[in-house]
This record gives structure tokens, C-alpha cells and sequence, in this order.
């Protein structure tokens, strides 16, 4: 029997989509305002699921002041207040949609839980729109 445990975040980010190669028009066309050649940002919300099983002798799935810190020391700490594009060495050849940055911290997040644990990452780059990555 399998439990998810859920901690949120949230982070503020700059960002640009844009391809190499592509010029302001076909990126403009392909990524639409997001291409803004200036930057624009984005108030990030992020929903971490760990998911196991309860340790009999605590009621714990995973101790949430440590999930609180692995986030934070992952994600706010990394992303947060920061241009994606250029101060984050992950997207400097990565566009960051927000496809690749919910892989991104799955992976981050994922390489400092135990192997025991599944990670679901949850991420809204708006009120409507969010995508969900499990691995
Ligand atoms: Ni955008």
C-alpha cells in the first residue's frame, strides 16, 4: 500500500523560448510571445509528490523538513529570481518550456531521494497551464 506525501513550492523566473539558428520572426511564429527577444517571467508553481510507503515505526512516508530542504536547496535556490536562460547552466542549450524545467527538477530532485521513493513533479507556468512529469 502506497501513500504520496506533497510539499509545494514556488519560484519567480525569466525566461525566453527561442531555437538557435531561428530568427526573432520564425521564433515569434513557433514560441509566440514567450520568444520575447527581452525576457518576460513567469510566477512558477511547483507540486512535489513523493510517493512510498509509511515507515511502521515513525507514520513517516518521508520526513517533510527534508523534502522542504531539497526543494529549496534544488529549485528556490537554483531558479528562483534568476533568468533561466542565462543564469542557469541546465538551459543554457536547453530551451526552457516548462516541459524541460519540470524534467529538470525531477531529475535534480529525484538524484537526492532515495530509490525507494517515486517523484511526481506537478509545475504551472500559469494559473491554466501546468504539465506533470513522473520519469
Ligand atoms: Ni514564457
Amino acid at each position: 500500500m502506497s501513500i504520496t506525501v506533497y510539499r509545494k513550492a514556488h519560484f519567480n523566473a525569466a525566461h525566453r523560448l527561442c531555437k538557435e539558428g531561428w530568427d526573432d520572426a520564425k521564433n515569434l511564429t513557433v514560441f509566440g510571445k514567450c520568444s520575447n527577444p527581452n525576457y518576460h517571467g513567469h510566477n512558477y508553481e511547483l507540486e512535489v509528490g513523493v510517493t512510498g510507503d509509511v515507515d511502521r515505526e515513525t507514520g513517516f512516508l518521508i520526513d517533510l523538513k527534508i523534502l522542504k530542504k531539497i526543494i529549496k536547496e534544488e529549485v528556490e535556490d537554483s531558479f528562483d529570481h534568476k533568468n533561466l536562460n542565462l543564469e542557469v547552466p541546465e538551459f543554457k542549450t536547453l530551451n526552457p518550456t516548462v516541459e524541460n524545467i519540470a524534467m529538470v527538477i525531477w531529475n535534480k530532485l529525484n538524484d537526492r531521494l532515495s530509490d525507494k521513493y517515486m517523484v511526481t513533479v506537478k509545475l504551472f507556468e500559469t494559473p491554466r497551464n501546468f504539465v506533470v512529469f513522473t520519469g
